[in-house]
């Protein structure tokens, strides 16, 4: 038990029962293979756990958005291929999202997602911020407790929100100011620094009055990031200089020709602030370097064309040579630590995107209060 929530020893005798185990198994699919399957390898101890003492196992998952009906693109049967080599012996149940019931949290599909069902565990972390059907409903009437994964992500997490080894770092990036705001500003009551890089960081930077030529910018945010700025000031960390892309370049199209040029913190017209400039980066590492915690959500440029992916490898590199507890919070950070070959010297890599941020920023999550309903 911790943080209130029971856990697989709190459930009663698992030998000869059935245990519906809802995942988080929305992993990317290209062309029919699964490009990172950190989803589902990092289930399987809970799916192990079970299935060594005897208990019968039908884990659940969504895939995708595919909008309540049933959508072949969508359909799980790769993920299902995967499942069996990894987990034999455990079933994998249709995309839940192909019934409209699941995200409605509809009382009828949560009867038939438990009918024949003695326990349920949750271990979809990265879905455990959604009030769906498969989340919160099994626990009102099941014996129910959180797997290892989720157990482990809410320990990370909230230990790192709660009582951070200090100074805390936290670095954020992606492309929009509004989609990180909360958790910037539950970052800023509990980081010593706050690194802000990626498309959000022309909106404060075009706060403190630069020009910043046709990069991505909320204009309705420019006062909330004054006003953040004129607040933190000096715990706020922004780039010093920029990688910019001129007219007529286009991303991902090197053959589009146009300019790729370093400036400071002002662009000319026309120009569109891609990545974070060598500068910057040196200097968001010193940083890093010396800190006790790290925690990095989103890229610092876009860092899938190759051109622009300098400041976000450095930074990933940063974080991963750091002698700090280094966290990774989910999605386009994990990919980028992959991508530049650092995953591995990460001290926790969270499967939760979305989940992840809305822990940090709310110190809890829907899926974690339906577990203490019992
Ligand atoms: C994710 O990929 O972030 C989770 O699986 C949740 O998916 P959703 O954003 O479609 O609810
Ligand atoms: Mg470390």
């Amino acid at each position: 038990m911790q943080f209130g929530v029971p856990e697989l020893e709190d459930l009663p005798d698992v030998s000869g029962a059935s245990v519906l185990v809802r995942v988080d198994f929305n992993v990317p699919i290209i062309d029919g293979r699964i490009t990172d399957d950190l989803r589902i390898t990092a289930a399987l101890p809970t799916l192990n756990w079970l299935t060594e003492r005897g208990a019968k196992v039908t884990a659940v998952t969504h895939l995708g958005r595919p909008k309540g009906v049933p959508d072949p693109r969508y359909s799980v049967e790769t993920v299902r291929a995967r499942l069996a080599e990894l987990a034999p012996g455990v079933t994998l149940g249709e995309n839940l999202r192909f019934d409209p019931g699941e995200e409605a949290n509809d009382p009828e599909f949560v009867a038939r997602l438990v009918a024949g069902h003695d326990m349920y565990v949750n271990d979809a972390f990265g879905a455990s911020h959604r009030s769906h059907a498969s989340i919160v409903g099994p626990p009102q009437t099941l014996p129910s407790a959180a797997g290892r994964l989720l157990a482990r992500e809410v320990e990370v997490l909230l230990g790192v929100r709660n009582d951070p080894a200090r100074p805390f770092v936290a670095i954020t990036g992606g492309s929009k100011v509004s989609d990180k705001l909360g958790v910037i500003e539950a970052l800023l009551g509990v980081a010593d620094h706050l690194i802000i890089g990626g498309g959000m960081c022309f909106t404060f930077l075009a706060a403190q009055g630069n020009s910043i030529g046709s990069s991505l910018c909320e204009v309705d945010l420019i006062p909330t990031c004054a006003a953040l700025l004129e607040e933190h000031g000096e715990r706020l960390h922004l780039p010093v200089d920029i990688v910019g892309m001129g007219p007529g370049a286009k991303l991902f199209d090197p053959a589009a020709g146009g300019e790729v040029r370093n400036f400071g913190t002002s662009l000319p017209d026309g120009w569109m602030g891609v990545d974070i400039g060598p500068g910057t980066a040196a200097e968001f590492s010193d940083l890093i370097a010396d800190c006790g915690t790290v925690l990095w959500n989103g890229p610092m440029g876009v860092f899938e064309d190759s051109r622009f992916e300098a400041g976000t490898r450095v930074v990933a590199e940063a974080v991963a040579q750091s002698r700090a507890f280094s966290v990774i919070g989910g999605g386009d950070s994990a990919a980028a630590a992959a991508q530049f070959g650092v995953a591995g010297d990460v001290d926790h890599i969270s499967t939760g995107g979305g989940a992840s941020l809305e822990l940090i920023e709310q110190g809890d999550l829907p899926g974690l209060a339906a577990l203490r309903v019992r």
